[in-house]
C-alpha cells in the first residue's frame, strides 16, 4: 500500500505528539553500569569496569539487577486498552569455566524488585519451588538458559524461552539467528563471547519477538528467533519494573550484562558495540591453569629427578659390573688391565669390534686411551669357566709379559674379570698367515715364496727363543698358521703362546683334557697328553708343509683330489718316494719359487713330522737348517720319516672327521 506524502506527514506528527505527550514512556541506554540506576541484590554487582556481574561461578548464587525505576505499561484504570509496546536489547556474556556451567540469566518483568520465592538452579532466580507456575506471580521472563532441564520440559541446553509466571517456557528455542532468509546459525550462549538480544513487543498486535545475535554479526538479523502471539494484559500490572535475574547450582557461570538499551512505545537505541566494558579474565581459569602448569612442572621435575635417579643408579650398577674384584695374588702379578679400560677400548665388547672367534675365545681389537693417539691392541676373551689352575696360569702369563722377541707376539698384559680372562696383546695389522694362505679376504693376499720362507724362519727363530732362550722352557702346544700373525712388515710373530695350557688345567682332574688342534698334534700326545718340545716341532713340521704346500695338514675327504691324499705329509712323503718332491708345492705360486729353499721346508717338514719324538730335530737344529748353517740330507730324512706316524695320524683322524674341520681334537682321555 503507497501511503500519501500528506498522510505520512500527518501520521508522524501524530506519533511525535504521542511520544511527547506521554510523560511515563521510558527511555534509558547503560552503555556499561558504573552510573545506572539499578537496585542490585544477591550476587549482583556492577564492576570496575562497567560490566553487571549478575553471577561469578560461585555454586548456588542469585542474583538480580533491575532499573532503578519502575516503567509504566499500563494506563492507571485503563480497563480493557492494550499494554504499552516496549523494545529492550541488551549484550550478554556467559564465561563459563571447564566443560558445563549453568544456569543461565533471563530478562524480567516483574511486579517488584523482590522476587517472592526466587531459587537458584533451574528457577534462574526468577521464581522458585513454591511460586513456579502461580498466576499470581504476574512475572515474564525471556530465559537464556544453559542447563537442559527435564523437569521444565526444556528441550535443549542452550535455549531462549518465553516464560510467563513459570519457568516452564511458553515458547522455547535453541539459540541461534537467521542469517538472511532462513538460514539458521546456532549460537553458544556459553561461548564467552557476548551475545546481543533484542526483545519487541507489540502491545496492539500482542507479538513478542526474541533475536539473538554474537556481537561480531555486523547487523541485527531481521527475521526475529521466536515470534509469538502473547497478550501481556493479564500478567502486567500497571508499574512493572524491568530487569534482570540469574542463578547458578551445581553448575555455575559468570553471568554479565555489558551494555542496555530499553524504551516503551519506541525501538529501543542502538548499543555502541564498540564501547562494551570487559569482562574479567576467568579467575579460577587462571588458577586452574596455574594449577595444570605447576602440576605439569612438577610432573616434569618428578621425572627429572626419577631419570636422573635412575641414571645414577644405571651408572653405579655399571660402575661396579665393570668394577674389578681383585683376589690377593692378583694383586702380586704385573701388566694388570683394569676391566673398565678394555671395555672402554672395545666399546663394550661390541660385535663390529670383533676381530674373530676360535677354539679359545673371541678376540676383540680395542684402543687403549683413544684419546692419546691410537694404541691398538687384540684383546682376547676367554671364558676360564672356572678359576682352578687360573692362579697358576695367571702367574705364568704375567712372567710371559716380560718376553719380548721379534718373533712373538708381545703380550701387554691381562685382565681377570669374574669367570673371563682377558689377554692383550699388541695389534698385528695384517692378520694370521693361514688368512693369507687360505683366507677370501682381498686384503690378505696370497704369500710369496720368499715371504714364506721368511715366515717359516721367523716362526722357527721364536719357537726356539720360548724353548730354549727362554729363562724357563716354555712350550707353546698350539703352533699353527692360525696363530702365525704378520706384523706392519709382514714379519711373523707366533700368538698365543702358553695359552693351551689353561684348558690343560681345565676343572675336572680325573680328566686331562689335550689341547690342540688336529693335523698339528704330534701323535704321542692322544697318550700321554704331555706337552713337550717335541710336540710342538711336530706341529712345526706341520706348519712348515702346509705354508710351503698351501694345503692344510688335514684335507676334508671331499676336498681331496685323485693326486693327493687326506693327509698332507703322507702325500709330501710319497712325492718324496716318487722322487718328484716339488709335486707338493703350492700350485698357486706357478713356479716362483726357490726349487733348493722349497726342498728343504719339505724335507724338514717330513723330518718334524716323525712319530718319535726323539727323532724329530730340536728347534735350534731346525733353525741352522733353514738358516743354511747345516746342510739337510735328504735320504736320510726320508729314511726318518716312518710309515708308523702317518698311519697313526690317519686312523686318529677317523674318529675325529664327525667334528668336521681342523678345530681343536678337543678332550682326549689320557688313559689308554
Ligand atoms: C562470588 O559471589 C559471592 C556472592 O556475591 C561471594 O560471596 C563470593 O565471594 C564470590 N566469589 C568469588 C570467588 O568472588
Ligand atoms: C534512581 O531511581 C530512583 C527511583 O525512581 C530515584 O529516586 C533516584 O533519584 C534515581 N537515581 C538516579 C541517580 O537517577
Ligand atoms: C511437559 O510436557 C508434557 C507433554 O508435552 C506435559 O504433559 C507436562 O505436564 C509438561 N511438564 C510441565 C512441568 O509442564
Ligand atoms: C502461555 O502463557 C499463558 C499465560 O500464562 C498461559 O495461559 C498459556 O497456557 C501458556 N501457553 C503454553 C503453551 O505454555
Ligand atoms: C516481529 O517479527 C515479525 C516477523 O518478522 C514482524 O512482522 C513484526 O513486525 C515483529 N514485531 C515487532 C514488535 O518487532
Amino acid at each position: 500500500m503507497i501511503v500519501p506524502p500528506s498522510s505520512a506527514l500527518c501520521l508522524s506528527v501524530l506519533f511525535l505528539l504521542a511520544v511527547s505527550c506521554s510523560a511515563d514512556d521510558v527511555d534509558f541506554i547503560y552503555q556499561g553500569f558504573q552510573h545506572a540506576n539499578l537496585t542490585l541484590d544477591g550476587s549482583a554487582s556492577v564492576l570496575h569496569g562497567g560490566a553487571l556481574q549478575l553471577t561469578n561461578d560461585s555454586n548456588r548464587l542469585v542474583g538480580h539487577a533491575f532499573h532503578g525505576s519502575p516503567v509504566r505499561f499500563l494506563e492507571v484504570g485503563g480497563g480493557g486498552r492494550p499494554p504499552s509496546s516496549f523494545s529492550t536489547a541488551f549484550v550478554l556474556d556467559i564465561v563459563t569455566v571447564g566443560s558445563g556451567g549453568g544456569h543461565g540469566l533471563a530478562f524480567v518483568v516483574a511486579p517488584s524488585t523482590v522476587l517472592p520465592g526466587a531459587s537458584p538452579e533451574v528457577y534462574l532466580g526468577v521464581l522458585g519451588p513454591t511460586t513456579n507456575g502461580n498466576p499470581a506471580n504476574h512475572v515474564l521472563a525471556v530465559e537464556f538458559d544453559t542447563v537442559l532441564d527435564l523437569e521444565l520440559n526444556d528441550t535443549n541446553g542452550n535455549h531462549v524461552g518465553v516464560d510467563v509466571n513459570s519457568l516452564v517456557s511458553n515458547v522455547s528455542e535453541p539459540v541461534a539467528y537467521y542469517a538472511g532468509g532462513n538460514a539458521k546459525v546456532p549460537v553458544m550462549l556459553e561461548s564467552a563471547q557476548p551475545i546481543q538480544a533484542w526483545i519487541d513487543y507489540d502491545g496492539d498486535s500482542g507479538v513478542l519477538n526474541v533475536t539473538v545475535a554474537p556481537v561480531y554479526v555486523a547487523d541485527r538479523p531481521l527475521r526475529p528467533l521466536i515470534s509469538t502471539k502473547l497478550d501481556l494484559r493479564p500478567i502486567l500490572r500497571e508499574e512493572m519494573y524491568v530487569g534482570f535475574s540469574s542463578a547458578t547450582g551445581k553448575l555455575a557461570s559468570s553471568h554479565y550484562i555489558l551494555a542496555w538499551s530499553f524504551r516503551t512505545n519506541g525501538l529501543a537505541r542502538s548499543i555502541n558495540l564498540r564501547r562494551l566494558p570487559k569482562v574479567p579474565k576467568p579467575r579460577a581459569a587462571l588458577s586452574k591453569l596455574v594449577i595444570i602448569k605447576l602440576a605439569a612442572v612438577a610432573c616434569a621435575g618428578t621425572l627429572t629427578l626419577i631419570a636422573a635417579a635412575m641414571a645414577i643408579l644405571f651408572w653405579l650398577r655399571k660402575r661396579a659390573k665393570l668394577a674389578d674384584t681383585l683376589e690377593d695374588w692378583e694383586l702380586k702379578h704385573p701388566h694388570r688391565f683394569a676391566y673398565k679400560d678394555l671395555y672402554k677400548a672395545t666399546k663394550g665388547f661390541k660385535a663390529s669390534e670383533l676381530l674373530g672367534a676360535g677354539g679359545f675365545g673371541q678376540v676383540y681389537k680395542g684402543v687403549l686411551r683413544p684419546r692419546c693417539g691410537r694404541d691398538e691392541v687384540a684383546i682376547k676373551r676367554m671364558s676360564a669357566g672356572t678359576t682352578q689352575g687360573m692362579k697358576e696360569f695367571v702367574a705364568e702369563i704375567a712372567s710371559l709379559g716380560r718376553m719380548r722377541h721379534r718373533n712373538l707376539v708381545e703380550l701387554r698384559g691381562w685382565c681377570k674379570h669374574g669367570q673371563d680372562l682377558f689377554l692383550v696383546y699388541e695389534f698385528m695389522p695384517n692378520g694370521s698367515v693361514d688368512a693369507h694362505l687360505f683366507g677370501t679376504d682381498r686384503r690378505a693376499p696370497l704369500l710369496t715364496w720368499a715371504q714364506r720362507f721368511a715366515v717359516l724362519g721367523g716362526v722357527a727363530r721364536g719357537l726356539l727363543y720360548l724353548h730354549e732362550e727362554w729363562e724357563h722352557v716354555v712350550v707353546h702346544r698350539d703352533v699353527k698358521a692360525n696363530n702365525v700373525l704378520l706384523g706392519a712388515d709382514m714379519g711373523a710373530r707366533l700368538g698365543d703362546f702358553g695359552l693351551a695350557r689353561l684348558y690343560e688345567h681345565g676343572a675336572n682332574h680325573a680328566t686331562t683334557r689335550v689341547a690342540g688342534t688336529l693335523g698339528y698334534m704330534a701323535p704321542e700326545l692322544t697318550v700321554t697328553s704331555r706337552a713337550t718340545t717335541a710336540t710342538d716341532v711336530f706341529s712345526f713340521g706341520a706348519l712348515l708343509l702346509e705354508v710351503a704346500c698351501g694345503r692344510r695338514p688335514v684335507v676334508p675327504p671331499s676336498e681331496a683330489t685323485d693326486d693327493s691324499d687326506v693327509i698332507l705329509v703322507r702325500w709330501v712323503r710319497a712325492c718324496g718316494v716318487d722322487g718328484d718332491l716339488l709335486r707338493a708345492v703350492d700350485p698357486r705360486l706357478e713356479g716362483c719359487y726357490d726349487e733348493g729353499e722349497a726342498k728343504l721346508v719339505l724335507w724338514l717338514g717330513l723330518m718334524c713330522s716323525q712319530a718319535r719324538p726323539e727323532a724329530r730335530p730340536s728347534m735350534r737344529q731346525v733353525c741352522r737348517y733353514l738358516s743354511g748353517e747345516e746342510a739337510l740330507r735328504e735320504d736320510a730324512a726320508l729314511v726318518f720319516s716312518g710309515a708308523d706316524s702317518v698311519e697313526f695320524i690317519g686312523s686318529s683322524l677317523s674318529i675325529a672327521w664327525s667334528s668336521g674341520g681342523t678345530m681343536s681334537a678337543g678332550s682326549v682321555n689320557g688313559g689308554r
